[in-house]
């Protein structure tokens, strides 16, 4: 379980965040929803040690992950595959892959890239092309594929529907919420796209202004008339 308490974070005068507390369990997707500027990256980020909570706690299965460097979060178990697919164009789709698995042993790493691959086959096919040549949706399974190589028990994933077609949107969130479950990952998924998002989480939260405007089962919130439209602009 994934547990946020109370968190604030601010850009000097902006308060991007504040008193916000989130529950992400093992096993299913928890979806963030919210409008640009809502502070979801900063979630996000916040949680990947990429940004400071000015207050608040978090914690990872009982571990405090707050003021740690994301190098020892990776470790810990957290994933986080950032808004606009962190992939490196000038690798190829398996240098890019055991990248991701740097710091396990050669062994494990050699056993994750085949299992990314039967994760997601296309990546296979194409393990010795660069990535500047997959299109945006294998992209975005190659963002994926190179955080699982940490082995993750918590996935974070920034709009990973970004840019792409409805069709592919499907595949990769229903890939996701199938990843959750069979690998019992505590998966946080932040979304514009709301109606995609709720349709695959169990839970899910809506930020607005850097606040928790709205938190419970994600099939209430997907049917919530006034939230929708004071919130979500469908
Ligand atoms: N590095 C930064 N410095 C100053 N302000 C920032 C910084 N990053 C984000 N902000 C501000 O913090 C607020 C939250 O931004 P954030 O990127 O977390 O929102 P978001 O919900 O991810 O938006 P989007 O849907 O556009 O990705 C916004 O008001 C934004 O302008
Ligand atoms: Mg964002």
């Amino acid at each position: 379980m994934l547990t946020v308490s109370d968190l604030s974070v601010n850009y000097g005068p902006v308060h991007a965040l504040s008193h916000v507390s989130i529950e992400v369990p093992r096993g299913e997707v928890t979806a963030v929803i919210g409008a640009n500027g809502a502070g979801k990256s900063t979630l996000m980020r916040t949680l990947a040690g990429l940004a400071k909570a000015a207050g608040g706690s978090a914690s990872l299965d009982g571990n405090p992950i707050l003021g740690r460097k994301s190098e020892d979060l990776v470790r810990m178990g957290i994933a986080l595959v950032p808004e606009g697919r962190s992939t490196i164009p000038e690798l190829t789709v398996e240098e890019n892959l055991r990248l991701g698995g740097m710091w396990r042993s050669r062994a494990d790493r050699a056993t994750s890239v085949g299992e990314v691959f039967d994760l997601f086959p296309v990546l296979g096919q194409r393990r010795s092309m660069g990535a500047a040549t997959l299109s945006g949706g294998e992209r975005q399974q190659l963002a994926i594929g190179r955080a699982l190589m940490c082995d993750p028990r918590c996935l974070l994933l920034d709009e990973p529907s970004l840019g792409l077609a409805p069709i592919i949107v499907t595949q990769i969130l229903t890939l996701v919420k199938r990843l959750a479950t069979d690998s019992n990952l505590a998966v946080l998924l932040v979304e514009q796209n709301a109606v995609t998002a709720l349709r695959v989480a169990t839970q899910g939260v809506v930020l607005n202004l850097g606040q928790v405007v709205m938190a419970g089962p994600a099939a209430e919130i997907a049917s919530h008339d006034e939230l929708r439209h004071a919130y979500l602009g469908y």
